[in-house]
């Protein structure tokens, strides 16, 4: 604290990352990166780019990335803004929607951890609402809050999904509030609810390079809404920052989004991997929960999370775990390669024996 610091800074608590390992040795499995690499396509078009883009400002309105990414999800361009990383739409659309009303946004009480942050940074209480005991999503409690909502789907750190049918009925359920379905994780079996947005205009759905197209290097995000919201959002983003995406970025995102059969190909991958996983996980007698997302969220009868990611560490491993009450018993495992799989299940086996 210093005698400088305003008392809205004073108030903020940060977002905590997870541990980035420079050292290639380590096997790592805490932040959700994609297991394979980023399209050839895209990583080529990277490589292209002309020095002339660099040395020109890009274009604000990253408009070929936008275009693409409107053809994509067979929506219009004024749909879609593109941003640098979905944490940045994220907290547009706090400044923009849920910040100054009166009423005060509902998240679930599991939910993404950045959330109760953007809260506090623009000075909105959160309303957190309790999960179900098997850990999903209470949509009912979610449907009678009177007052925006926000939830990632599929959920992080559960990993589970709610039906589209679900999803439709609290976004019809009042025109008058807005409803943010953060999409971080689509593209791993959850069904997307794009197809709403021509019909409700108080949906919107942010999206992430960093995790289905293996680009979270990049910070590439994106936002899918009717116009109006979309407008907003352009307006908070030109009030911050006109250039958020540069010109490699925005040249690598719009070949990566080009790419369906690498996305088609890398997700049935990743989906595969994720059964391995959850069976491997199983049969050392974890409990994991039917994942959607490119990760798992298991617990162990015997060990809390924190020692399991402790252990793990001692053996170049890096998995996620919590020391808040709900999340103790708990540990986050992103799906890797076979053989990154293969090493962690060796690793706990042998944790569980001694
Ligand atoms: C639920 C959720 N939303 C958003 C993000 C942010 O993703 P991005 O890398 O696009 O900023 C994450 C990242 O882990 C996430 O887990």
């Amino acid at each position: 604290m210093h005698r400088l610091w305003s008392d809205t800074l004073q108030r903020l608590s940060p977002y905590t990352p997870g541990e980035q390992a420079q050292n290639s040795d380590i096997i790592k499995l805490n932040t959700n990166e994609h297991a394979l690499a980023p399209s050839p396509g895209a990583v080529s078009a990277g490589e292209d780019l002309d020095v002339e883009r660099l040395r020109r400002y890009p274009d604000p309105a990253s408009r070929l990335l936008t275009e693409a990414i409107a053809k994509a999800n067979n929506v219009s361009p004024d749909q879609v803004l593109v941003t640098n990383g979905s944490d940045e739409l994220l907290a547009f659309a706090w400044m923009a929607f849920l910040s100054d009303t009166d009423k005060v946004p509902a998240v679930p009480a599991m939910s993404y951890t950045f959330y109760p942050v953007w809260a506090r940074l623009f000075g909105q209480g959160l309303h957190e609402v309790p999960m179900h005991s098997d850990l999903s999503i209470d949509v009912e409690a979610l449907m009678s809050w009177d007052g925006p909502v926000v939830f990632p789907n599929p959920n992080a750190p559960t990993g589970l999904s709610l039906p589209l049918e679900m999803i439709e009925e609290l976004v019809a359920h009042d025109a008058n509030r807005l409803v943010l379905i953060d999409e971080a994780y689509f593209g791993f079996g959850a069904t997307s609810a794009v197809s709403l947005i021509n019909q409700y205009d108080n949906l919107l759905i942010t999206r992430s390079f960093s995790k289905s197209h293996a680009l979270a290097g990049l910070r590439v995000g994106y936002g899918l809404a009717n116009a109006n919201l979309v407008e907003g959002l352009s307006r908070v983003k030109d009030s911050f920052n006109s250039y958020p995406v540069d010109a490699y970025a925005q040249c690598v995102a719009t070949a990566a989004i080009s790419d369906s059969v690498w996305f088609a190909e890398s997700s049935a991958t990743i989906k595969e991997n994720r059964t391995e996983l959850t069976a491997g996980l199983t049969q050392l007698g974890f409990y994991v929960l039917t994942s959607q997302a490119n990760f798992v969220l298991a617990s162990h009868p015997e060990h809390t999370g924190v020692a399991v990611t402790e252990y793990l560490k001692t053996q170049n491993i890096l998995v996620r775990s919590w020391s808040s009450y709900d999340l103790l018993p708990w540990v986050r495992i992103t799906v890797g390669t076979k053989d990154q799989q293969a090493c962690l299940l060796s690793a706990l086996s042998e944790y569980l024996k001694g």
